[in-house]
């Protein structure tokens, strides 16, 4: 690959939702996806990536635990009843964590390396044509979205993310200049 292909990979990569909740994400794909956020760099070599696919009805119990804690906080109530079918709206949903390391420090490093593993793993959604969109959980939805998908209650819920054919093109997006400067 030359530099200019993958820039334009990069590129091309949107955040989308319009996503064909029936369409079909091979488990191989979803393997090649799951490996590339574990290349992500990782200090100390911790690895402190956790992946849960949810698919089919676990899709509904991911959203069921959801809102019952997001009612329990006395979120709004529309904001619940949405939360309880949201992630039957794509075929794969990667529930993606970071482990907690050894010290406050490796924690916080431990979700750097996470995050770059997400977008190691939605470029490989992109190259694979598949939409996907990385969204954040409810606040104070943590306990039960690890309890749901058998991770350490240690663990911190980075995104979960919806991926599978794109029913619509996202809207197209720009970005601002980048704030760099050189030192010569
Ligand atoms: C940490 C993180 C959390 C995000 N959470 C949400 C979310 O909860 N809902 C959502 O629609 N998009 C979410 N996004 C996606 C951003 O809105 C999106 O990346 C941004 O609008 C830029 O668009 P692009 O991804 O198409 O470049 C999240 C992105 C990141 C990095």
């Amino acid at each position: 690959m030359k530099p200019d292909d993958l820039a334009a990979l990069i590129a091309a990569r949107r955040s989308n939702i319009f996503i064909d909740a029936e369409s079909v994400v091979s488990d191989a794909q979803i393997d090649q996806m799951a490996t590339a956020a574990q290349w992500a760099p990782n200090h100390k070599r911790t690895w402190p990536l956790r992946v849960a696919v949810v698919r089919g009805e676990s899709r509904r119990g991911l959203g069921e635990v959801i809102a019952d804690a997001m009612a329990a906080r006395g979120d709004d109530e529309a904001k619940v009843t949405k939360a309880r079918t949201k992630y039957l709206r794509a075929p794969v949903i990667f529930v993606v964590a970071s482990a907690a390391g050894e010290t406050a420090n490796e924690t916080e490093e431990n979700k750097y390396a996470v995050a770059a593993g997400i977008q190691n793993l939605l470029l490989t959604a992109e190259a694979m044509s598949l939409a996907a969109l990385w969204s954040s959980p409810a606040k104070g939805a943590n306990d039960v979205i690890t309890s749901f998908c058998s991770m350490d209650n240690t663990d911190q819920v980075l995104g979960i993310v919806y991926v599978g054919t794109a029913k619509k093109e996202a809207t197209p997006a720009s970005r601002p200049p980048t704030n760099v400067r050189f030192l010569n």
